[in-house]
């Protein structure tokens, strides 16, 4: 249910907190919602982190929603206060915040933007849940299958609040129009697919302290990069079974890897190969996936619309069916808009989003699988890795030749 019950903005920007911060997230009561939450008055949103991603995409997103009259923006948080002061003048967002507790308790936000980073995610999504709000949390999704479980058991068990990560990829009409497609069997059965994130990155993109090590940036270009690509494949696809992946550092000075290939099996059978590098000149993100009646193939870099899609028949399609399957519909691109938009509705509806809990878990689930099986050498199955695995709770395993040393741990 859509309402429009207008709310006014404040256009004067308060920094209430920039004298006190602290980074404690201590509140342990959920706080009680009633059964119908954002009946007949605008969503109220907060943004947490307010670096690029959050100015270039939480914040258009948020600033459409709140133009239609879903979302009132009512609060940012970052540690960096000059920051924050500079996001609420140019956002028009009433309240500024240094420290993510206060802001919950005072502003009471709704909906919370993690756009911080992702070694931040799992306790502010945590703080966030435990305040009441629902969660839209930037990719990766939190360091470790441990954390994504940790938080998936503060969601709440009835209507939310959930967390839902931000794989925006998966939106727009391209997406909705082959997932459905493939879905129908309308294109008969899928059977090989190819997932290539292979793109460029230089020696100064490398020289920023946190990035190329597992304690700050997460993991190499499978985990940092790769993620969109293998999330949209898992989504056009269905679950996974087996994975079994070779990974290099070959150009770049890292802890990480910087090139991962795998193949992956499929439990509907399709066997599926994925390229993931950060050496790549020159630069695409590529999914295409044989059906047994035509081709699909998406060919674009950071986002898609209707015209990077490309359907192609096997000779003997009949030729109405061909034009189902390349009629895509009003274009819709992807983006962190068309994400919003779905899980706002969600909300409205009181239902888990799309993009959380199980759903939101399976690229996380396969990207740990593909190191685990890079570093050690093995074929590793879907939901074998649980608590008692080392790839549980580090995506490096402790594996020799991987694993931080202790030296590098100290100096991280
Ligand atoms: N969905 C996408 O396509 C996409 C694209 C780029 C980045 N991202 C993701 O967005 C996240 C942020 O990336 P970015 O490029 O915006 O980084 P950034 O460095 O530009 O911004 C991060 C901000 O978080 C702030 N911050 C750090 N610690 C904080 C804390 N404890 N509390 C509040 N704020 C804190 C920093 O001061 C900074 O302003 C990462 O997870 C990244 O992977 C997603």
């Amino acid at each position: 249910m859509r309402t429009s019950r207008d709310a006014t903005t404040s256009k004067t920007t308060e920094h209430e907190d920039i004298e006190h911060p602290s980074n404690q997230y201590e509140s342990t009561e959920r706080e009680s919602r009633p059964p119908v939450p954002f009946e007949g008055r605008r969503i109220k949103a907060a943004v947490i982190g307010t670096g690029a991603i959050a100015s270039g995409s939480h914040l258009p997103a948020l600033a459409a929603l709140a133009a239609e009259g879903e979302v009132e923006i009512v609060a940012a948080v970052d540690i960096d206060a000059e920051a924050v002061k500079r996001f609420c003048a140019d956002g028009g967002v009433p309240h500024g915040y240094t420290d993510l507790d206060r802001m919950l308790a005072e502003q009471r936000p709704d909906l919370v933007s993690i756009c911080t980073p992702p070694t931040l995610h799992r306790d502010q999504t945590v703080a966030a849940l435990r305040a009441g709000a629902w969660v839209w949390c930037e990719k990766p999704p939190v360091p470790t299958l441990a954390d994504f479980d940790a938080v998936e058991t503060e969601e709440g068990t009835e209507s939310g609040p959930y967390a839902s990560i931000v794989f925006q990829h998966r939106f727009g009409s391209g997406a909705r129009h082959v997932r459905r497609l493939i879905a129908d069997g309308a294109m008969g059965r899928p059977l090989v697919a190819h997932c290539q994130t292979t793109w460029y990155r230089n020696a100064a993109y490398y020289a920023v302290p946190w990035r190329g090590k597992w304690e700050t940036e997460g993991g190499g270009p499978a985990m940092g990069h790769g993620i969109h690509q293998m999330d949209l494949l898992l989504d056009l696809l269905g679950p996974w079974s087996e994975v079994r992946a070779m990974a290099g550092r070959l150009v770049h000075d890292v802890q990480t890897e910087d090139v991962s290939t795998a193949l992956v099996r499929f439990e509907s059978g399709a066997l599926a190969t994925v390229v993931n590098s950060v050496l790549s000149p020159d630069e695409v993100s590529r999914i295409r996936i044989d059906c047994e009646h035509a081709t699909v193939e998406l060919t674009h870099l950071y986002g898609h619309s209707n015209e990077n899609w490309r359907i192609t028949p096997a000779p003997d399609a009949p030729v109405e069916d061909v034009a189902a399957w390349q009629d895509f519909g009003p274009d819709v691109p992807s983006s962190h808009l068309a994400q919003l938009r779905d899980l706002v509705a969600s909300m409205r509806a009181g239902e888990r989003p799309r993009s959380s809990g199980a759903d939101g878990r399976t690229s996380l689930e396969l990207i740990t699988a593909l190191y685990k099986s890079a570093f050690t050498d093995v074929t590793v199955r879907a939901g074998e890795i649980g608590p008692g695995d080392p790839y549980y709770t580090a995506l490096h395993g402790g594996a020799p030749g991987w694993a931080p040393t202790t030296h590098e741990e100290a100096s991280a």
